[in-house]
């Protein structure tokens, strides 16, 4: 038994080009059911498949048939469906050049499937491709994380926290090696939810999403407000620049990310930045000195100071400097 949930048309974009608006019918759709499959990802909850039909290639994740389900306030709940399905459900909602179109969900044998653009391999693949511990020009580095604070601003306006950004929940098509700028997406709504909520499957004593992009007070279980989400994306701004990791280790426990974040303002006080505009940046988007507590003040902050930001960086710095008063308004 399937059944087609809800199909979405939306136009495809590449950066602020349209590219032609995606004519999925119902039948293109059903396609996917039965389509030839490439396994892209298998993440914590979801499996990714790449997949072309109708002239397009798509992304369609799925629920991880492997997880058990859990008893949680005495039912039985497949997690992974639950998280897919708030992905997909969350996905249908929103419309941004930065955050993952989704084309279409639906539900098969009970489990919720979701069809999304296909943009590339996420950023800690990237990054990986580079060579481990290697460092991002400081142009590129704000770029990426200017076009994730451009999907903080719109998530953080409709009063939502995306409460998992971390480089695996971040695609990006190349990294600058074209000639043209990259198209830089947010995936992953699973977490998401009104600020300080809790969802009905989480309870307050226990930890979800990534402790390595978590600040203290969450590993201390709060629930996760938009300043969480600034703060993940000032690691990450931090380990692009040092090519170092704030807390190592790819599924750390609480206690030992909690060490690291301790150290944290002295190691960015410490580390080789590209100018002590950068350093403040991180400072404040980790919440070491003052406090970015939203996507729209992040964004603000970047525009207003990208001057100084970029005073070390020659050649880029121009065009990028053009690229983010006049391309991007
Ligand atoms: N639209 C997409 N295009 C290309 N790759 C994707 C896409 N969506 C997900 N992926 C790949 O699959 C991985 C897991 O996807 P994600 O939605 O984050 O699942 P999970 O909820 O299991 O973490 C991502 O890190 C990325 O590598
Ligand atoms: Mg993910």
């Amino acid at each position: 038994m399937s059944k087609v949930v809800g199909v979405v048309i939306r136009r495809f974009q590449i950066n602020r080009r349209v590219i032609g608006p995606v004519p999925l019918k119902d039948r293109d759709v059903a396609r996917f059911r039965y389509g030839r499959e490439t396994l892209v990802a298998r993440g914590g909850e979801g499996e990714v498949f790449r997949q072309k039909q109708a002239g397009y290639t798509m992304a369609v994740k799925r629920p991880r048939g492997d997880v058990p389900p859990q008893s949680i306030g005495g039912c039985m709940v497949d997690l992974s469906d639950y998280y897919v399905r708030r992905d997909g459900q969350v996905l249908v909602e929103v419309s941004h050049p930065n955050i993952v179109t989704c084309y279409a969900v639906w539900e098969q044998n009970g489990k919720m499937h979701v069809i999304q653009e296909y943009v590339g391999p996420n950023l800690f693949k990237q990054v990986e491709r580079w060579g481990k511990g290697s460092k991002l020009p400081l142009p590129q580095a704000l770029f990426i994380v200017r076009e994730v604070a451009l999907a903080l601003e719109y998530i953080h306006n409709r009063r939502m926290a995306h409460a998992d950004i971390k480089p695996e929940n971040i695609l990006i098509d190349h990294l600058f090696e074209r000639d043209e700028w990259p198209v830089v997406k947010v995936i992953d709504f699973a977490l998401s939810r009104r600020p300080g909520q809790r969802l009905s499957v989480e309870s307050d004593t226990r930890m979800y999403g990534t402790p390595n992009y978590m600040d203290e007070d969450r590993l201390f279980y709060e629930a996760p407000e938009k300043k969480h989400d600034v703060y993940a994306l000032g690691i990450i701004l931090f380990e692009l620049l040092t090519g170092q990791a704030v807390v190592e280790g790819s599924r750390p426990s609480p206690a030992k990310a909690l060490l690291s974040i301790r150290e944290l303002k002295a190691k960015i006080q410490k580390a080789e930045l590209p100018g002590e505009a950068i350093r403040g940046l991180i400072l404040r988007m980790t919440r070491r000195l003052g406090i970015i507590p939203d996507g729209p003040s992040l964004v603000r902050y970047i525009d207003e100071n990208i001057g100084d930001l970029l005073q070390n960086t020659r050649g880029l710095s121009a065009s990028l400097n053009r690229y983010f008063r006049e391309v991007r308004p």
